[in-house]
């Protein structure tokens, strides 16, 4: 019997569809090429193409439906989110970084290749995350163009994902409080996710309070799924996750298993997704694939 949180078959066979429709615009827009510099484009390739849940790119497509968004935008969209998630995770790997030598299953891009090409595939994934979203087919309206890119730049920069990773980092050194891991975690991990939902009501020109709701529900799940990314390090099967095990306690890393033990780590990523999937009350039964994305954001095994 499968547990009440195994995401459903049909789920998994959404989640299953939609990578197979993102990864095909993604490979749309990192084509080959035989240039004299093709290792950039092999390496970046390597990066975004060799698996990966794509949950990011699944919440855009799903947040975009509730307001019924043309699926060829939020693809795009879903695309250059996912573009940010693989360069962050190419820098991530790095050895100034966590020095890991394993991701999704395949060597790391400074592995596979070299330190200096994984820093150069990295940026130019970045780069190209921007220029998808500034280009006309991804909305006929500039001003909602100028929106996705200002919003994905924030979450991305400083006072999100960038900010968070040099607070991990920090945390090497540091015992950080539970707000601060907290903080932390909502940096790094928790403003990529919020923006991949707020992508969809930013498409669908949605008033504040249904904008607010979703932002809301994916800070939370963001969150949540970081305490969960935190907990698969201490337990989970490389087989499964695709990485390298025991990473953070081996670097001394600030986590909310460090700080309070996996048991209390757990309850608190399933307190966060209840009260992630209450924010999404405004949008009725329409929101159940969101609430469903939210509890097997909690059993994930990878
Ligand atoms: C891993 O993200 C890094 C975190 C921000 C926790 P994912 O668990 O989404 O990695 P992939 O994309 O499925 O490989
Ligand atoms: C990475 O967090 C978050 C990023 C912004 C890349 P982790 O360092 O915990 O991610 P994994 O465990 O290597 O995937
Ligand atoms: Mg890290
Ligand atoms: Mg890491
Ligand atoms: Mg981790």
């Amino acid at each position: 019997m499968p547990s009440p949180r195994e995401a459903s078959p049909l789920l998994q066979q959404k989640l299953k569809e939609n990578s197979a429709a993102v990864n095909k615009t993604i490979t749309r827009l990192l084509p080959d090429t035989d240039l004299p510099e093709a290792k950039l484009f092999d390496a970046m390739r390597h990066g975004t193409l060799n698996g990966g849940k794509r949950l990011r790119p699944f919440l855009a497509m799903e947040a975009a439906k509730l307001f019924n968004v043309d699926p060829n935008r939020s693809r795009r969209v879903a695309a250059a989110i996912e573009f940010i998630h693989c360069y962050s995770l190419i820098h991530d790997d790095l050895p100034a970084m966590d020095n890991a030598d394993t991701r999704r299953g395949k060597p790391a891009v400074h592995k596979e290749f070299d330190e200096a090409t994984a820093i150069l595939a990295g940026d130019a994934l970045h780069a190209l995350a921007f220029e998808v979203l500034s280009e006309r087919d991804t909305h006929e309206d500039p001003r909602v163009r100028v929106e996705l890119i200002r919003e994905l730049a924030k979450s991305a920069g400083a006072n999100g994902l960038c900010g968070g990773q040099m607070l991990d980092l920090e945390g090497e050194h540091a015992e950080f409080d539970l707000g601060t891991i907290s903080r932390m975690q909502r940096l790094k991990t928790g403003k990529l996710i919020a923006f991949a939902c707020e992508s969809g009501a930013i498409l669908g020109k949605s008033d504040e309070p249904h904008r607010k709701a979703l932002t809301n529900f994916a800070f939370d799940l963001g969150l949540a799924f970081q305490v969960t990314d935190d907990i698969l390090d201490v337990e989970g099967d490389p087989a499964e996750t695709g990485k390298d095990q025991g990473k953070d306690a081996a670097a001394g890393k600030s986590t909310f298993v460090s700080t309070m033990g996996k048991e209390q780590a757990k309850s608190r990523a399933e307190m966060l997704v209840q009260q992630a999937s209450r924010h999404l009350n405004i949008f009725g039964s329409r929101a159940d694939t969101l609430r469903e994305i939210a509890e097997y954001v909690l059993q994930r095994r990878a």
